[in-house]
């Protein structure tokens, strides 16, 4: 608890769809003004309300660089991020400024992993396809067929992880069972990471090829992979990320009968949302109380 002659921080958190103990933990300790309105927390709005806050509580779907940095103002200290990915936080600028700030890792690498191979297996064999023909009469005209909803095994195959990092190893360990006879993959070293799934990358596979995405849609060239898909370069995709977030209901890769789209949902799990706002709530409070500690801060 805090002396009774410190005043309390004030944190903004974006959004209010946040599990209560997170809520709950910064309320005891902190001033917290919490946007309330429709998502994302507009921009207008983040700009007013950030200024001069001492932490913020964010998401990816807010993006914090120089101007929101600018607004809040030199009494801003910590920025929270309820995520693991941090493509929206222009970390150079909060280093300049001596922002500490915190991330969610490994508390959604078992989830990730999950949600990656269910992903996987949906799109090679075709689930969400054989769904729409139970329900669209589509299993009535063929009753049962020899070669139809041909899918691809797992058992055999070879299977590429780019970047074994703590999801590319956890999903590595749960394909164990699957029969696959090899693996491949890259380390995670930034300046691979940043290499794009491109159309030479695309002409380089296999027509056989399932090609899943639970990481970022930045890392696709998605033009290239929307040829891929519709010239039968490589015969599946399943996306959980994209560009844009959301995609557009009539955007080109809805209409692609070979490709698995999801909204993003791959840490969307019970506990582990529970477990990341806890995270997220702690590392705000330990950069901004002296006698705490974040518990996993990015820098
Ligand atoms: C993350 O945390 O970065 C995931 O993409 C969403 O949970």
């Amino acid at each position: 608890s805090l002396p009774d002659s410190m005043e309390k921080p004030k944190v903004l958190i974006t959004r209010n769809d946040v599990p209560q103990i997170a809520i709950r933990k910064l309320r005891e300790l902190c001033d917290v003004d919490i946007y309330e309105g429709s998502y994302p927390m507009p921009r207008d709005q983040l700009l007013a309300r950030v200024a001069g806050k001492d932490g913020l509580f964010c998401f990816l779907t807010d993006r914090i660089n120089a101007e929101v940095l600018d607004a809040a103002g030199r009494s801003l200290r910590v920025v929270s991020t309820m995520s693991v990915g941090y493509d929206h936080l222009s970390l150079e600028e909060m280093k300049s400024r001596d922002i500490k700030v915190g991330y969610t890792p490994d508390v959604l690498t078992d989830a990730t992993a999950e949600l990656t191979l269910a992903l996987l297996l949906a799109t090679s064999r075709r689930l969400l396809q054989a769904n729409a023909e139970l329900n669209n009469g589509g299993w009535g005209r063929c009753v049962w067929g020899p070669v139809w909803m041909l899918g691809k095994g797992l058992s055999g195959s070879t299977v590429g992880i780019f970047g074994l990092g703590r999801t590319g190893q956890a999903v590595l360990k749960r394909l164990a069972g699957f029969n696959v006879a090899k693996f491949l993959y890259t380390s995670t070293t930034k300046k691979e990471l940043r290499a794009k799934f491109n159309k030479d990358a695309f002409a380089a596979m296999k027509n056989s090829a399932v090609f899943i995405n639970t990481s970022r849609g930045g890392l696709v060239d998605q033009e290239a992979l929307v040829w891929a898909l519709q010239t039968g370069q490589i015969w599946a995709a399943g996306l959980d990320v994209m560009t844009p977030e959301p995609l557009p209901t009539d955007h080109i890769l809805t209409t692609l009968p070979n490709c698995t789209l999801l909204p993003h949902i791959g840490s969307s799990e019970e506990g582990t949302r529970v477990a990341m706002a806890e995270l997220a709530a702690d590392n705000l409070l330990g950069g901004l109380l002296e006698d705490k500690e974040m518990p996993q801060r990015l820098c």
